[in-house]
């Protein structure tokens, strides 16, 4: 598969020139095949909104480039427009930018900006609204009428009606209860699984990312410090403790038991795969006993 997203070299200096200038990302190199689900982590201020705030050219990069589909970014500044309809940008807490007098408008503001007909605006917003488990009720009704939930959902579905080939989501579901977290993180499962499309989800979550990412990127200090799938990345549990990250509880047990001299896989990050394990074992045993 192709890469859809591809950086070379790229650095973000805020600031440049000044005296408080800032260096933000230095010097990534990776890219992100079409149709993967990567997960984003880092501590605070390790630069992961500056990564992705380069992918629809909300930023531009200090040096080094970006390319989309095999296209170089800012080779035209001109053609930039064309990049923010290609990745779509869901920032944290999107629901501060609803401003329509109904739901309905606001999921159609970015189809009505890249000009289409108002047949194929309406389809969208339906099929959009439908993904996001909005009804019709909730169309008609004013974005300050709903929860946070439903609010953090509008604004998503807002994004996904631009139909882009790369959907960004950064900390969707911070500040969220538990509930609010699983509904909008299965929907955004779901929606990968049936369109295809491109994912990638900034979360402070380990267990989020354990349960929903196919690929994770962790980055340190401005660095990307591994980028491998979910499962080598939770099998190096001790390296992420040492940058201050967390990892899922269910690896934290796992890392005890190996502690304690027990015999248990390193790559253990889900429960479904940690029950797999101990019946193995167990069954073992008792096999050995015979
Ligand atoms: N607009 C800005 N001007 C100057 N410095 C900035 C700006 N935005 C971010 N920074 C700095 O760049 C670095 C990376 O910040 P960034 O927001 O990308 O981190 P982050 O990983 O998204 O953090 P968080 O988990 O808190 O969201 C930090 O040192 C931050 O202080
Ligand atoms: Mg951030």
């Amino acid at each position: 598969m192709a890469a859809i997203i591809r950086a070379e070299n790229l650095t973000h200096i805020y600031g440049q020139g000044m005296p408080d200038a800032a260096t933000a990302i230095e010097n990534l190199n990776f890219e992100i095949e079409e149709g993967e689900f990567v997960g984003l982590i880092g501590s605070t201020g390790s630069g992961k909104s500056t990564l992705i705030n380069h992918f629809n050219g909300i930023l531009k990069p200090t040096t080094g480039k970006l390319y989309v589909d095999g296209q170089d970014m800012w080779a035209d500044p001109k053609q930039i427009r064309k990049f923010r309809f290609l990745v779509g940008l869901v920032f944290q807490y999107p629901e501060y930018q609803l401003f329509e007098e109904t739901v309905e408008k606001d999921i159609a503001y970015g189809p009505t900006n890249m000009g289409l007909s108002p047949q194929e605006i309406a389809q969208r917003v339906q099929q959009a609204a439908q993904l996001c488990e909005i009804d019709s009720e909730m169309l008609k009704k004013s974005p300050f009428e709903l929860s946070g939930g439903q609010k953090r959902r509008v604004a998503i579905a807002g994004v996904i009606a631009m139909r882009p080939r790369v959907l960004v989501l950064d900390e969707p579901a911070a500040g969220l209860d538990p509930e609010g977290r699983d509904n909008i993180l299965s929907q955004i499962k779901a929606y990968h699984k049936e369109t295809k499309t491109t994912v990638v989800l900034v979360s402070h979550s380990m267990e989020d990312i354990a349960k929903y990412a196919d690929k994770v990127i962790v980055m340190n200090q401005s660095k990307i410090a591994m980028y491998d799938t979910t499962e080598k990345i939770f099998a190096r549990a001790q390296e992420l403790l040492q940058m201050g990250l967390s990892v899922p509880q269910v690896t934290k047990i796992f890392l005890k038991l190996r502690e304690l001299g027990i015999d248990v896989p390193t790559d253990v990050y889900t429960i479904p795969y940690a029950v797999k394990t101990i019946l193995a074992a167990k069954a073992a045993k008792e096999g050995g006993k015979v």
